[in-house]
């Protein structure tokens, strides 16, 4: 598996990525929870990126590529593929993407973009429960751990994103349509694209993955 999964803030992404890294064995990269593990280990780059990202903005481009260049060098578990979730976020990402796969002869396979309106966002997003030591991600009503505000894995306590309310929404949002929608049409012409339905309920997402999976890009 090589995949890139996009969409909108609230889309699905975090939700569906740890099914397809538990079916394929391969890592997933989530940027968004590399930058938040930063943040909680108070670095340099986390005090920066926390600021950026409660408003909404993105983290400069040279970091990121550096960020996923390591992890698909180093990372033993993406000897067997991976998924890209919450990267690429700029056309200029996705081009220095491509040149890294290239140079290993590993090029991207499927680049699924969730689709969903956006008004079905605020809901999801002022919803959401997570637990940060994974990344594991909860719904107050539409999947909700089975003891109140604790992980159903580890026992430990749930909490919300910082940039979870609906004004850091809306500039994600906003974001999104200005730098990142550009990408899906850069995978459009190199021919990776495959647009899903992320409206459903997650099985049926699930199930709408799977289909591109087995038909091949
Ligand atoms: P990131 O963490 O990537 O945030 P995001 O893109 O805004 O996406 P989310 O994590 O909010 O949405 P998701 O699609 O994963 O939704 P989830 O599955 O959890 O990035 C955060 C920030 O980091 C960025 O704003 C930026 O500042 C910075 N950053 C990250 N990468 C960067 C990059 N490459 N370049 C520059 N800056 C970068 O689902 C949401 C909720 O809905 C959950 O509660 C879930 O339970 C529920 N849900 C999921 N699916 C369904 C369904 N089918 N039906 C009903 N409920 C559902
Ligand atoms: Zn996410």
């Amino acid at each position: 598996m090589r995949l890139v999964i996009m969409g909108p803030p609230g889309a699905g992404k975090g939700t569906q990525a740890p099914w397809i890294k538990e079916k394929y064995s391969c890592c997933h990269l989530g940027t968004g929870d590399m930058l938040r593990a930063q943040v909680a280990q108070k670095t340099d780059l986390g005090r920066q990126a926390k600021k950026i990202m409660d408003q909404g903005g993105l983290v400069s481009d040279d970091i990121m590529v550096n960020m996923i260049k390591m992890e698909l060098d180093n990372n033993k578990e993406c000897r067997n593929g991976f998924i890209l979730d919450g990267f690429p976020r700029t056309v200029a990402q996705a081009e220095k993407l491509d040149d890294m796969l290239g140079n290993k002869s590993q090029p991207l396979k499927h680049a699924v973009e969730l689709q969903i309106n956006d008004d079905l966002l605020v809901a999801r997003i002022t919803g959401r429960l997570i637990h940060p030591a994974s990344g594991r991600s909860y719904h107050k009503v539409f999947n909700p751990p089975k003891k109140e505000m604790t992980d159903d894995v580890s026992g430990e306590p749930l909490i919300q994103r910082s940039d979870d309310n609906e004004d850091a929404l809306k500039k994600r949002l906003a974001t999104y349509h200005d730098q990142t929608a550009p990408v899906t049409d850069y995978y459009r012409k190199t021919g990776v694209w495959t647009g899903i339905d992320a409206s459903q309920e997650p099985g049926a997402v699930w199930k709408s993955l799977l289909g591109v999976f087995e038909k091949g890009a």
